[in-house]
């Protein structure tokens, strides 16, 4: 499996046939992205929560392309609402299966207004495993002791996780989160994208790999991480 970062909190999990677009924030929407929702082709789009900078190209990029989307229910029932078809719909719990794994969606800590001001409340995290690979994006989230549990429950091979503060949890308790987690690989996101959330991912990597059994891999946007 291919994981590019393309950005933010954007990542496409790819085995040639499928790709899989989490929180579709493309360029020029996002600053540190280098490609357009023209430049990518998901097969499916899982979504964590509403925030502009999580679903700023999500509405054309899957009118376009046709990708099963998959979204907590109030955020699924407003992309039904904007012409999406072939929308799932879990909740917190819910397990979402395609022909190249699964999507859980679990707990996280943030607010959740869509760009046009509706507030829907509820915001995921995804626990995704793609051919046999489990990926867990943290999504936007403070640091909370049931991420503990939540890996329990699915062991993590590569976490995405939120490091810039501001508006998630910062370098520092994403170093108990990655404790928490437990995951081979840590992959920081969620910084360096705006002034608020402006931290030092190498201090984040030296503080996980002397303090935790996980290795962090730090990607530039546009770069990929192979397993
Ligand atoms: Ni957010
Ligand atoms: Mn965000």
């Amino acid at each position: 499996m291919d994981i590019n970062f393309i950005g933010h909190a954007t990542f496409e999990l790819s085995d040639g046939d499928s790709r899989v677009l989490i929180d579709p924030f493309l360029a020029p929407n996002n600053p540190a992205a280098k490609v357009s929702a023209d430049d990518v082709d998901p097969t499916h789009i899982l979504v964590t929560h509403g925030h502009a900078d999580h679903v700023a190209d999500l509405v054309p990029l899957a009118k376009r392309t046709g990708a099963q989307c998959v979204a907590l229910v109030e955020l699924a029932n407003w992309l039904d609402e904007q012409g999406v078809e072939n929308v799932s719909d879990p909740n917190y719990g819910g397990t979402v299966e395609f022909d190249w794994g699964w999507v859980k969606m679990v707990q996280a800590f943030h607010t959740g207004t869509l760009p046009d001001g509706t507030v829907v409340g509820g915001q995921a995290g995804l626990v995704i495993n793609f051919g046999g690979t489990t990926v867990y994006h943290l999504g936007d989230t403070c640091l909370f002791g049931d991420l503990k549990l939540i890996a329990e429950r699915t062991p993590v091979d590569i976490a995405l996780m939120p490091i810039g503060g501001h508006y998630t949890m910062d370098r520092h308790d994403a170093v108990v989160a990655a404790d928490f987690v437990g995951a081979g690989t840590v992959i920081p996101m969620h910084y360096n994208t705006f002034p608020p959330i402006e931290t030092d991912a190498e201090a984040f990597k030296a503080d996980v790999e002397s303090k935790t059994s996980s290795q962090v891999v730090i990607l530039e946007p546009g770069e990929t991480h192979s397993t």
